[in-house]
């Protein structure tokens, strides 16, 4: 008994979300035997492609991991023999007739489960879903679907966009992919709160004086200049990826680890918090700039973006959680592109020690002695705290040094891709890591209002250099809640 059939239908199969993501993670999950026996993925696009020619064009992106290059190819070879395609228009119920009868065809009657993974832009995710009438599948087991960002613009067009995939689908076969949320430090953020007695009780007001969520790329919009263009990086980045790990930071302990226990936490914060104004926030655009005889490209220069666009490429923002547990504590989240380095974080900053006896061997920088937890999501994930230590030897001088967790010191398998995670928990039906509409309502609540202000005011960012560390608006927004970066620090 080799169980249920699965397919795994890729609409949008030629894009680059497809071939950079989803085929490589497909063929790791496989690769690692984690995908049920009995498989097949399609591709499906309105691309003219054989299956013979999706095979090569997938090819290029598979990569075996480093310490498994034993076995690829013949892998490799074996898992394209499961990769077929079928060319077709996005609102053409004819044309995904004709797939479905192809998916009928190898499912040669058995219980069957299919998985469709829309990677479109949202602005047909709905045609796709009616005209492939998804809910009412000919298959004999779940169908399932999985959407990503952007899901909407405001509350109303997400709400809108909710609404009408609810008509062809149901909310349990909705699976709102938010791809941090797949990512090793974001699932251990839980794991080492709720499972280590020295965190879980000084996880509040009473000991964190500020929370900070940093992200930040050092390259620009490249190439995605048209899309970004209309979304900018608050949309991009802050309402979704940095609001997830906020809310999955701040939460009350789950009744249990089920999807809805946590997910219902989730919820809590978002509506425990307080929708974002102008003056909660800072905003920035990247400017040309030259260094090293290099120069680089401004936002503006790209040939997708209006040259007078106002368009944020960078943000700050701070955020406050009115409830019991974190009643004043700012939660300070960046985001931007173009800046000096490539990184996402989690910060914690614990307050100072009171009556603190080795008050004078620290100066008049008080705030150099406390404790800093970090979670550094990527590139080279770590968990670090910061500490004071003796420095050894004869008198008493002290100094900071980090309790360090570098995984690549402490695991030696290399960690897997987001998508990976996020691919397998679909198939699995565990919803753990996917949006519930409800989250999505309450993220646009939070920043619907703000949005609508920047653009109404035709608030003007200010310009930073590409590859600087951003601009100064942030340090003030910073400051004026008493708190200082630590990833600049
Ligand atoms: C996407 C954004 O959701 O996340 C991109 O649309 C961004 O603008 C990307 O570059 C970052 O993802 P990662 O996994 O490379 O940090």
């Amino acid at each position: 008994n080799v169980g249920p059939h699965l397919s795994i239908t890729i609409v949008g199969a030629s894009g680059d979300l497809a071939k950079k993501k989803i085929f490589p993670a497909l063929f790791a999950l496989y690769y690692e035997d984690w995908l049920p026996e009995n498989f097949i993925v399609f591709g499906y696009a309105r691309t003219k492609m054989t299956d013979e020619e999706l095979r090569n064009m997938i090819s290029r992106t598979l990569t075996c991991r480093i310490d498994q290059r034993e076995n690829c190819e013949d892998k490799m070879d074996r898992f394209l023999k499961r990769c077929f395609y079928h060319s077709g228009q996005y609102d053409s119920e004819e044309h995904f007739a004709e797939l479905n009868r192809k998916l009928q065809e190898k499912e040669a009657g058995k219980l069957s489960n299919r998985l469709f993974y829309l990677s479109i832009p949202p602005n047909i995710f709905v045609n796709v879903v009616k005209c492939a009438s998804l809910r009412a599948s000919s298959t004999s087991g779940w169908t399932r679907v999985i959407v990503e960002k952007p899901f909407g613009r405001d509350s109303e067009s997400s709400g809108e966009l909710t609404r009408c995939l609810k008509l062809y689908l149901t909310e349990d076969q909705i699976f709102r992919i938010d791809h941090y949320l797949g990512k090793e430090l974001v699932e251990n953020l839980s794991v080492l709160r709720f499972s280590n007695l020295v965190f879980e009780p000084l996880w509040s007001r009473n000991y964190i004086r500020n929370v900070q969520l940093i992200f930040s790329e050092d390259f620009g919009t490249e190439g995605r200049g048209g899309y970004f263009d209309n979304y900018g990086i608050i949309r991009d980045i802050m309402q979704n990826h940095l609001l997830q790990i906020l809310a999955l930071f701040a939460m009350e302990t789950p009744v249990s680890l089920d999807a809805e226990d946590i997910r219902n936490e989730k919820v809590k914060v978002l509506r425990s918090m307080r929708p974002l104004q102008l003056e909660d926030v800072a905003v920035g655009q990247y400017k040309g700039h030259s260094k090293g005889g290099k120069s680089y490209p401004a936002y503006t220069d790209d040939p997708t973006v209006p040259n007078n666009s106002l368009t944020p490429t960078f943000a700050a923002a701070a955020l406050f959680i009115n409830n019991a547990r974190w009643d004043g504590v700012p939660f300070l989240m960046k985001a931007g592109k173009a800046l000096h380095t490539k990184r996402a974080e989690i910060r914690v900053q614990f307050r100072h020690v009171p009556g603190n006896l080795y008050k004078r061997n620290f100066g008049t920088d008080l705030d150099k002695a406390t404790n800093d937890l970090v979670l550094r999501v990527q590139p080279d994930e770590a968990i670090y705290l910061k500490i004071n230590n003796k420095v050894p030897g004869l008198g008493m001088r002290l100094d900071r040094s980090d309790l360090n967790l570098l995984y690549r010191a402490r695991y030696s398998r290399e960690i897997p891709d987001a998508y990976e995670r996020l691919l397998l928990d679909a198939v699995e039906g565990e919803r753990r890591l996917f949006i519930r509409s409800d989250e999505l309502d309450a993220a646009w609540a939070l920043f619907t209002p703000l949005l609508k202000e920047l653009e109404q005011k035709k608030i003007v960012p200010e310009l930073y250099p590409y590859g600087s560390r951003g601009p100064v608006g942030a340090h003030y927004l910073a400051a004026k809640h008493n708190v200082r970066w630590g990833d600049l620090s």
